[in-house]
């Protein structure tokens, strides 16, 4: 039987998304890539029209709007409810990923392996990050995958990679509970751009910052690396975030200060992210330039890495124990990453690593 993954959403994560997993389906042993789109558009007649025929998706919408989509010459091949039957994977790429688990997708147990939803959708399911907790999934068990933030995930691997100790640090394998002895606390200042380049709407004029709405992690970002650790059964006490927004479009970054049990040195804290192959490093200072080398060498303009790690920023107080620096946040490329491996994961459980390998010209070692 022919294998289709349906993309519902076209949006900053669905576009990109879906374009992606078009490019590698051979790679990733898919027949259809399936996307739902929710409302007719002529400003996004060109995205879905190059998505269908250029990228070779298929178009699903909403039964009582196909005229509308054909009286604006965007053709679908199926209405939404037949893509539903057809899906072995259902990435969900809306703001309302939780509202479509309770109206729509537990009617589809049956005929569908596995459901993703992104960063917004808090309570999903299993909260996922690739390369983080992937030995927390359980095959056959787990039916719906939350793709942490790219925040999140930014903040998770810079854990990985300080605050473990160096005897135990291994980064192709997920921490045990022991391997978290050596974190002290850790505080994130989360240094958001503005809106995407995509986007029309919501720019700042001047850096604005967010309330701390979690009495006890600060913002989000902190409670989902908490949660996304939980999976594992490690559990990473006294982690606080915070946030702002600056008025730029390009990319998150984020300003970081582990405090360790057990000393380490700044040779150290490079080899970690020396052996990391999940991030990047540059030498680079500005956010445009890091952003600019995706443009010529990623895909469509995007890196796949974890994060980016700032070397000039990089430093180890003279005890050992307090190491600071800033990262940069691919802000889609990570989610990308984990929403295709995810899929891959409910695909087959046995060959996903693999398979995902087809994404590596899209990973550096140093930006
Ligand atoms: N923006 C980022 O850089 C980023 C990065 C990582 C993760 N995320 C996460 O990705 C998710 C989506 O964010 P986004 O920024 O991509 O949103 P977005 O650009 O606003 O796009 C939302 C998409 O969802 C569709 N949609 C909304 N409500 C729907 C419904 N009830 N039924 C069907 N389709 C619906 C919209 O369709 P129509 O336009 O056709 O109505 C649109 O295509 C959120 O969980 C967010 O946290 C975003």
């Amino acid at each position: 039987m022919a294998t289709s993954v349906h993309v519902i959403g076209t949006g900053t994560i669905g576009e990109p998304l879906i374009g992606l997993i078009c490019d590698h389906r051979k790679d990733f042993g898919i027949d259809e890539v399936i996307f739902h789109k929710r409302t007719p558009l002529k400003t996004d007649r060109s995205k879905v029209l190059d998505l269908i025929e250029r990228r070779g998706a298929k178009l699903a919408v909403d039964e009582d709007r196909v005229d509308d989509f054909r009286d604006m010459g965007m053709a679908p091949t199926y209405i939404a409810a037949e893509a539903m039957e057809k899906a072995a994977v259902v990435i969900d790429c809306t703001p309302v990923g939780n509202k479509m688990k309770e109206d729509l997708y537990l009617d589809h147990l049956d005929n569908t392996k596995g459901f993703l939803a992104q960063g917004s959708e808090f309570g999903f399911g299993k909260m996922y990050a690739r390369g983080i907790n992937d030995e927390a999934l359980v095959p056959g068990e787990d039916r719906f995958l939350h793709i942490v933030s790219c925040n999140t995930h930014n903040l998770a691997v810079i854990l990985q990679t300080i605050a473990f100790p160096p005897e135990n640090y291994d980064p192709l394998k997920a921490p045990k509970p022991d391997d978290i002895t050596n974190l002290e606390s850790a505080r994130f200042v989360c240094i958001r751009r503005s809106n995407d380049i995509s986007q029309d709407q919501g720019f700042m004029p001047s850096p604005t910052v967010d309330r701390h709405k979690d009495d006890r992690f600060g913002t989000h970002h902190a409670r989902d690396l908490f949660h996304l650790y939980a999976t594992l059964g490690v559990e990473v006490q006294s982690v606080f975030s915070s946030a702002i927004k600056l008025n730029t479009q390009y990319m998150h970054t984020v300003q970081f200060n582990v405090q360790l049990k057990n000393p380490t040195s700044l040779d150290a804290v490079r080899e970690n992210i020396r052996c990391n192959d999940r991030l990047a490093e540059t030498w680079k200072s500005s956010v445009n330039s890091v952003f600019s080398f995706g443009r010529d060498h990623g895909h469509f303009g995007r890196i796949l890495n974890q994060t980016v790690f700032c070397l000039p920023s990089l430093h180890v107080s003279e005890d050992g124990k307090s190491v600071t620096g800033f990262c940069f946040t691919p802000q889609d490329g990570n989610p990308l990453l984990s929403s295709v491996s995810g899929m891959l994961w409910f695909l087959n459980p046995n060959d996903y690593q693999q398979r995902t390998q087809a994404l590596s010209p899209y990973f550096f070692d140093e930006v």
